[in-house]
């Protein structure tokens, strides 16, 4: 049965307005946050641990949970409208069932789950890079305890990948080095950590629900338990490394190329992975998404025209990318799952 605004109780307002995020000071997280806070429609509260260390974006409220105390999560969640939950790789498996589960107590009806990767239909990849049955698994507990989520499919975030060391897009910008998976021109969707901030900042600055039955204008509601699909670029490693050239003005002769069997990388990183040696996992999850025989272009579903995102410039965000290097190389950890 469809909802409408005119069916709710007086005081409903429809609109989005009190947001909460865990990861406001993270990758994806900052931008989202900031995305949120520029369009002065949003309050924003982040779930912190105590002892995180973090800078968040100004303006974003903070508050304090401890994973092991449920009561801290769902006081912090109390009252707010959605959570969006940007947690890193490497925090422990059962912290994100943690936050469903205190959302769903604190009343909460929507949730962003983790992701923020490839197309959710894409099942097979989802399986062979293993991401997906656990971000299946997220979802379904969103659904099993009463609440709906939305998704953001948006491939490989470009910049971040490009500046991630060669088990990303094979950028290795200290030695000038470059691994080419097979010829190198197999395209790939990906899309930049500042769309992905102004989608999730877009869909959340909707109206909830369609006033009545008549109102056909895009709405929240019209996303929930499904993906927001988005890209920046359709690129191949080829098309990355002349962007890199244009930007660094170097030329084919200052890099040094290897080239590479997608196949045999994905296997080797999955070998890696299964002895525990987790340096394999993005050098299995990138080679196995850069299979030449498979598409991973989300073009036919991207919804940029409908969220009117801007077109962005390759060579602008090749350069973002190259500026993150050094930020990313001082996170060790982080960047090693
Ligand atoms: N499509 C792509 O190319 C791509 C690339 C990378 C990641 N992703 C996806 O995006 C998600 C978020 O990645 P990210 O790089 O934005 O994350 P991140 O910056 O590494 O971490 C986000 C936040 O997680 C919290 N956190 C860190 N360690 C934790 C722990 N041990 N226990 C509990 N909380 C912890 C921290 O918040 P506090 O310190 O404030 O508590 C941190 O700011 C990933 O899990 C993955 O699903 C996609």
């Amino acid at each position: 049965m469809p909802k409408y605004a005119k069916n709710q109780s007086v005081d409903f307002k429809n609109a989005i307005e009190r947001v909460a995020i865990v990861g406001a000071g993270g990758t994806i997280g900052s931008h989202i946050a900031n995305a949120l806070l520029k369009t002065g429609r949003h309050t924003v509260t982040t779930l912190s641990r105590k002892d995180s260390g973090n800078r968040f974006p100004e303006g974003v409220l903070v508050a304090s949970v401890d994973y092991d105390d449920e009561a801290t999560i769902v006081a912090a969640l109390k009252g707010q409208q959605l959570l969006i939950i940007t947690m890193a790789p490497t925090a422990p498996r059962d912290t994100h069932s943690k936050l469903v589960q205190a959302a769903a107590k604190a009343g909460i009806p929507y949730v962003m789950p983790n992701g923020y990767g490839g197309d959710i239909d894409n099942i097979k990849l989802g399986e062979d890079t293993m991401l997906g049955p656990v971000a299946k698994a997220n979802r379904d507990e969103i659904e099993r305890l009463g609440m709906q989520w939305i998704t953001v499919c948006c491939g490989f975030w470009y910049d971040y990948s490009l500046a991630g060391g060669d088990a990303r897009f094979g950028f290795d910008f200290d030695k000038r080095s470059l691994t080419i998976y097979d010829g190198g021109n197999t395209k790939t969707s990906t899309s930049t950590l500042s769309q992905i901030g102004r989608a999730v900042a877009k869909v959340l600055s909707l109206n909830e629900l369609p006033e009545d039955e008549n109102d056909n204008s895009l709405t929240l509601s019209a996303f929930l338990n499904k993906g927001v699909y988005i890209k920046s670029f359709v690129v191949s490693q080829n098309d990355m490394f002349d962007s890199v050239k244009r930007v660094t003005g170097t030329t084919d002769t200052e890099w040094t190329i290897t080239h590479e069997d997608s196949k045999k990388r994905y296997e080797d990183g999955l070998a890696q992975v299964k002895v525990g040696n987790m340096a394999g996992f993005s050098k299995m999850l990138y080679a196995r998404t850069f299979y030449p025989d498979v598409s991973n272009d989300l073009s036919a579903k991207a919804q940029n025209e409908l969220l009117e995102l801007p077109d962005e410039s390759l060579d602008e965000s090749t350069k973002v990318g190259i500026d993150l290097v050094k930020e990313l190389q001082l996170r060790v950890e982080r960047m090693a799952a």
